[in-house]
């Protein structure tokens, strides 16, 4: 199976893990996308979702989802979210699309998150992947040297040549060169650096399932 195989077959299998008269958490990237077009086939049993992007909210809208604002609803139930990287204990990084502050909060107000990923996610050690970190502009600098203390190199996003800018007005670095072997305690560090509004370390927010793709089907991982 290809990759784009798995993931729509995970898409699909989140679908178990949608609650009927219940809004969903949705996240966002091309694994979601999978989701999302699976959800619009019931979208009749459910109220709608609350949305982590811009681009999750133009597709679910697209297809007849009704998207509320995260301040007008209370707890979800469940978030359904891809990840960059997920270990064994639910930990993850997530932010390659550049959502990850509005997906930290979303999930942040979820009971149960319901990751989705084909098997390459499926790490050891988090920090192969580039770890993306949302960040106050005027920060980029300083916090490019923090990394670098750290042993790791951050760079600056780009896009069209030009720094990305988020759906908050930010911008993202990109890390390279870490090995992340205490998630926990990695987040809570980063997080607290002047300048940083998200690191994509998803480990006080990990997630509670795994819907993993392989070529033996769907492997169903409970944290
Ligand atoms: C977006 C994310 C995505 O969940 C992550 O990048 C995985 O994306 P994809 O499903 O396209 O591989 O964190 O900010």
């Amino acid at each position: 199976m290809t990759q784009d195989e798995l993931k729509t077959l995970v898409g699909q299998a989140a679908l178990q893990y949608v609650i009927p008269g219940e809004i969903v958490g949705v996240g966002t990237g091309s694994t979601v996308n999978k989701f999302i077009d699976a959800l619009a086939t019931i979208k009749g049993q459910i109220p709608g979702a609350v949305s982590s992007s811009e681009a999750s909210t133009a597709r679910l809208k697209a297809l007849g989802i009704r998207v509320f604002e995260a301040n007008a609803v209370g707890e979800i139930a469940v978030y359904i979210d891809g990840a960059d990287e997920i270990d064994a204990q639910g930990f993850m990084v997530k932010g390659g699309g550049a959502a990850l502050t509005r997906e930290k909060i979303v999930a942040a107000q979820s009971v149960r998150f319901v990751c989705i990923a084909d098997e390459s996610k499926l790490v050891k050690t988090l920090g192969a992947f580039p770890l993306p970190v949302e960040i106050i502009p005027m920060a980029s600098a300083q916090l490019v040297r923090q990394f670098e203390a750290l042993g790791a190199q951050a760079r600056l996003r780009l896009k069209d040549g030009v720094p990305l800018v988020t759906d908050n007005g930010h911008h993202i670095l990109d890390v390279t060169g870490l090995q992340i072997a205490y998630p926990l305690a990695f987040e809570s560090q980063v997080n607290q650096w002047p300048g940083v509004v998200t690191v994509g370390v998803f480990a006080h927010q990990k997630a509670s399932v795994c819907l993993l793709g392989t070529a033996g089907g769907v492997k169903t991982l409970n944290f």
